[in-house]
């Protein structure tokens, strides 16, 4: 079914939809781009509404999810759906942040955000539940892996039809987590950016919900729930630096824009939080646009583990490199080996692991602060996205292999004592 006229409870604190570039306002409807300039839409608030009626406490009584904010994301239902996504742990990091030298660091565990292990289970309930409010009853995304396996679980929770598109050389556990609940899973061959203008083209033929097309300003005020989360785990105060990944610039725009609403409307007080982006350096447009001062996007053509960060062409990219630039903070890009080394350096320093995503984030945190551009005495959090279990591809072959024995005690003690060998071999080397 094709949706066309927005819906909207009266007592809903948000408005309606705003062009960020021209500032023209449009009805709550199925619509991002606007028509006048083809800038980007945005959702817009009544803020006095929100200082009115929200506190610190009617958060808190809220559900342990997402939704304890819903006065902050566009849906206008009292009931939204809810699969318990968010309220992920914001973990006080002291073996990492010894290691880098850092003294106050936190580590925001969206690895294990539910239902689907990934920070796209936050602008997915979100989008979806707006769709059902617009009437959609088929649901799809563009995706490069995470966003299909979170449309195709919880459309599968709220029984809606769902039509999933991914680039083809996907890695196994994504692919595999999108087919499990049995969506229709166009695997396209082409990178993200032709899938994404597929996409496009069926979103116009189709009228289907596209959450991060034709449902996109909704969709995307769903990041802002890290923001908002972060500020309430850290006591209502907001951190000096924060680090995130960026693939179209979404997550990265709307962290900046929840710290903001939470200023506005007194929940906090404000501060400049410093914006510090991740890239891999094999897909990087928005780490190049940074770097060169420049303020439109070079588009290229992705080559990276990071398949689930690799957009060449990143929609909300110029927006991140402003946030970056206006609040002191940098973007950075690392290699594929770099990544790798995030990745293990986080699980074996905190017990986390993360998926290429985050490999990337902590290996540009790593970076950055070795480069002098994190002060050891900044609240500095670094935002994990995504599950190692995900993209096990990326690591095997760079964690070892198990110790095989007998089920005897002397094969046991023997392999002990070769690995304890092998341990001050390797020390030795490390030493010389
Ligand atoms: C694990 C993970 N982290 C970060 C991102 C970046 O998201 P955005 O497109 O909002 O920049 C993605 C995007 O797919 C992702 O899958
Ligand atoms: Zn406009």
């Amino acid at each position: 079914m094709q949706a066309t006229t927005g819906t909207q409870a009266a007592t809903a604190s948000f408005k309606n939809l705003k062009c960020k570039e021209c500032g023209a306002e449009y009805e709550l409807q199925a619509s991002h781009v606007c028509e006048l300039c083809f800038g980007p839409l945005e959702v817009k608030y009544d803020y006095s509404n929100l200082r009115n009626t929200v506190t610190r406490e009617t958060i808190q009584a809220g559900p342990n999810s997402i939704w304890r904010y819903r006065k902050f994301l566009p849906v206008a239902s009292e009931n939204p759906i809810d699969v318990g996504t968010g309220m992920t742990p914001l973990v006080r990091s002291h073996r990492l942040a010894r290691r880098l030298g850092l003294k106050k660091l936190y580590i925001k565990n969206d690895a294990v955000n539910m239902p689907t292990l990934s920070f796209k289970d936050r602008v997915v309930s979100v989008a979806l539940t707006r769709a059902k409010e617009l009437g959609f009853s088929t649901v799809s995304c563009a995706s490069t892996g995470n966003l299909a396996n979170s449309t195709a679980a919880i459309a599968a929770h709220a029984g809606l039809d769902c039509c999933v598109f991914i680039p083809a050389d996907l890695e196994a556990g994504k692919i595999l987590g999108s087919l499990i609940y049995s969506p229709t899973l166009m695997a396209v061959k082409g990178n993200y950016d032709q899938v994404n203008r597929l996409c496009s083209e069926v979103a116009n033929t189709h009228g289907w919900g596209f959450v991060n097309i034709n449902l996109r300003p909704y969709y995307s005020e769903g990041s802002k729930t890290l923001g908002f989360e972060v500020a309430e785990q850290l006591g209502w105060e907001l951190p000096d630096h924060i680090v995130a990944p960026l693939a179209s610039g979404s997550l990265f725009t709307k962290i900046y824009k929840g710290f903001n609403e939470f200023t506005e409307v007194g929940l906090v007080e404000g501060k400049n939080v410093r914006f510090s982006g991740a890239q891999a350096e094999g897909c990087s447009p928005i780490y190049e646009a940074f770097k060169e001062d420049r303020d439109f996007i070079k588009p290229v053509k992705p080559n990276t583990i990071a398949k689930s960060i690799a957009i060449g062409n990143p929609a909300d990219g110029i927006y991140a490199v402003e946030i970056a630039k206006k609040t002191g903070g940098n973007i950075e890009a690392v290699s594929d080996a770099e990544i790798i080394e995030g990745m293990k350096l986080l699980a074996e320093t905190e017990g986390i692991f993360t998926e290429t995503a985050g490999g990337t984030t902590i290996a540009v945190l790593k970076k950055l602060v070795e480069a002098g551009k994190i002060d050891p005495e900044e609240t500095t959090v670094a935002y994990i996205t995504g599950n190692g279990l995900k993209t096990q591809e990326a690591v095997q072959g760079y964690v070892g292999e198990p110790l095989t024995i007998d089920a005897k005690l002397d094969s046991f003690e023997q392999a002990l004592e070769r690995s304890r060998t092998l341990e001050r071999l390797e020390w030795q080397q490390v030493l010389v």
